[in-house]
């Protein structure tokens, strides 16, 4: 069998603290081993984020999966890079995962800045759900070069999909994507880090969604739209799936779980991206996230939490 390649990850950098950032936070940091600089562009996000690792840890210790120690050790390998900082914060770190909100020009932005900010070796991987990895990475390509010159064909090749699944100390899975200009060395190092942070691993072309999405998001645009036409009520849609399939989570359920934002921006991006109407969002999803309804994040959705 062919030697796994080292990730060489010597400190990571995390752009965003929400609850997928922080859970790859919590992943690099505790199991990993690795030192973690987070970031966000709202100090109060990064304070929340690290208050909700701080239960995490606290609770491994309690249910004695890990010893005190390395609940201490973990915490103290995350450093906080704050707002006012910028991205400069992030300059030596050997790979950076960026988790902010699905939206395409805002992560074209953001990759443009890597390119610029951060060190030429670095990879720069992206935890989007739906996005096209390759319009990611053309993103990085430094002002005056094109795809083809040699600075912009590195630059792009350092960029790949890193999936992570929410809640991301539980889910075993990472999905790696690999763009068109991905290099082979970057996407080995992105699958060492992965199965360094304890989880498995599987690969997928750059289709809108990958696999992960492609196949989740119409299931549960079928049992928002089969709420909308009152085919059976919300508990016994969810109910069916639980106990007749064995799912964790009812579709509906799973909704508010993922976020229903984050559902509609992968569902646009699917619609989009492939002109099929199969992914046409329902109305209903369309009129929640209006009222911003979007689920457990903000406690409304098809489940009312406090
Ligand atoms: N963060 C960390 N740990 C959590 C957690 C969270 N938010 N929620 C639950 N856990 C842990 C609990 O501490 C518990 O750990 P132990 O086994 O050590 O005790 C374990 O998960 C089970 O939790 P519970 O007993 O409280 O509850 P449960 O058995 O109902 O499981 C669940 C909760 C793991 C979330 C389960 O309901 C589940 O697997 N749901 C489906 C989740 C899913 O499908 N995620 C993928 C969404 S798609 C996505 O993320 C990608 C995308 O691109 C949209």
């Amino acid at each position: 069998m062919a030697q796994a390649i080292a990730h060489g990850v010597k400190t990571l950098g995390v752009l965003g603290a929400g609850q997928m950032g922080l859970g790859i936070a919590y992943v690099a940091a505790l199991r990993a081993k690795v030192p973690v600089l987070l970031h966000d562009r709202s100090d109060e996000q990064i304070a929340k984020g690290l208050k909700l690792m701080d239960k995490l840890l606290a609770k491994d210790v309690a249910k004695g999966k890990i010893q005190e120690i390395e609940a201490k050790e973990a915490r103290d390998r995350v450093t906080v890079i704050e707002s006012a900082r910028g991205l400069v914060g992030l300059r030596d770190v050997d790979m950076v995962v960026e988790a902010v909100s699905e939206n395409l020009a805002l992560k074209q932005s953001i990759f443009t800045s890597f390119s610029r900010e951060l060190k030429p070796e670095s990879i720069l991987a992206t935890n989007t759900s739906s996005i096209s990895i390759t319009k990611i990475a053309a993103a990085t390509i430094p002002e005056g070069e094109t795809s083809a010159s040699e600075l912009g064909k590195a630059s792009a090749s350092r960029v790949v999909g890193l999936h992570f699944f929410n809640p991301v100390p539980v889910m075993k899975l990472v999905e790696i994507i690999s763009a068109l200009q991905t290099s082979t060395e970057t996407l080995d190092r992105a699958r060492s880090f992965a199965v360094a942070c304890g989880k498995e691993v599987t690969t997928s072309q750059d289709v809108p969604g990958f696999v992960s999405n492609a196949l989740l998001m119409p299931f549960i645009n079928e049992a928002i739209m089969w709420l909308e036409k009152g085919v059976a009520t919300r508990d016994d849609i969810d109910k069916t799936l639980r106990l007749g399939m064995n799912h964790p989570m009812g579709p509906l359920q799973l909704a508010d779980f993922i976020g229903l934002d984050t559902c509609l921006a992968i569902q646009q991006t699917l619609y989009q991206g492939t002109g099929d109407s199969k992914y046409r969002p329902s109305v209903l999803l369309e009129r929640m996230v209006d009222a911003q309804w979007y689920g457990k994040k903000n406690g409304k959705g098809f489940y009312d939490e406090i």
